[in-house]
C-alpha cells in the first residue's frame, strides 16, 4: 500500500527467460518477419499472376499466427505475473494492439484456406496491409517498453 502514487521504478525484470534474456523479444521477430513477408508475397502474386505467391503468403499468414500466438502467451504471463508491467498503461495499450493484430490475422488465414488465389483480392491483400500497419503500432509500443520504461532489464523478479 505504500507504493501507491509512488512514480513506477525503471528496470522491470522479467518472470518469462532464459538466463535472464526475455522470451517475448525473441519469438516477435518471427510473426514480424513473416506477416511483412506476406504481404510482400501478395504484392508479388498481384504483380506476377503466379499461384507460387499466393500459397506463399498463405503459409507466411499461418506460420506467423502460430509463432505470434506463442509471443503472446510469453509476454501475457510477464504482463500478469511482473507488477511494473502490469501497472503500465504502455503494457496494455500494447496488448490491446497485439491481440487486434492476431485476430486479424488470424481471420486472414482462414479466409485464405477457402482457396489462397481466390482470397488474395481484395480482402486477403487489404488484411495484409492493416495487418502490417499493426505490426508496426505493436512493434514500436513493444520498444516503447523496452527502451523507454526498461521492461525485462531489470534484475531481480518482484511481484
Ligand atoms: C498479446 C499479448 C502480448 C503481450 C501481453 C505482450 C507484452 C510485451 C511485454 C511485457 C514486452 C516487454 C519485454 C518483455 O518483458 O518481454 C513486450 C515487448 C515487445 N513486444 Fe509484445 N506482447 C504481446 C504480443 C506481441 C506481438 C504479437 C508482437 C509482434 C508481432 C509483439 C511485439 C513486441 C516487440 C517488438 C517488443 C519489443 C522487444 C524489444 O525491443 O526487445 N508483442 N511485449
Amino acid at each position: 500500500m505504500e507504493k501507491f502514487g509512488l512514480p513506477l521504478p525503471l528496470d522491470t525484470p522479467t518472470r518469462v527467460a532464459v538466463a535472464r534474456h526475455p522470451v517475448h523479444p525473441m519469438l516477435v521477430t518471427f510473426p514480424i518477419a513473416f506477416f511483412l513477408g506476406a504481404l510482400a508475397c501478395d504484392g508479388a502474386f498481384v504483380l506476377l499472376d503466379d499461384a507460387f505467391w499466393s500459397r506463399a503468403a498463405l503459409w507466411l499468414v499461418g506460420a506467423g499466427l502460430a509463432m505470434g500466438m506463442l509471443a503472446a502467451i510469453a509476454g501475457t504471463i510477464e504482463l500478469l505475473a511482473v507488477g511494473g508491467i502490469r501497472r503500465r498503461a504502455a503494457s496494455w495499450n500494447h496488448f490491446v494492439v497485439a491481440v487486434l493484430l492476431l485476430a486479424v490475422q488470424a481471420v486472414n488465414w482462414l479466409q485464405r484456406l477457402q482457396g489462397a488465389e481466390e482470397a488474395v483480392v481484395p480482402f486477403g491483400m487489404f488484411l495484409s496491409l492493416l495487418g502490417a500497419l499493426l505490426v508496426a503500432v505493436a512493434g514500436w509500443l513493444g520498444g516503447k517498453l523496452v527502451f523507454e520504461h526498461q521492461v525485462g532489464v531489470g534484475g531481480d523478479a518482484e511481484d
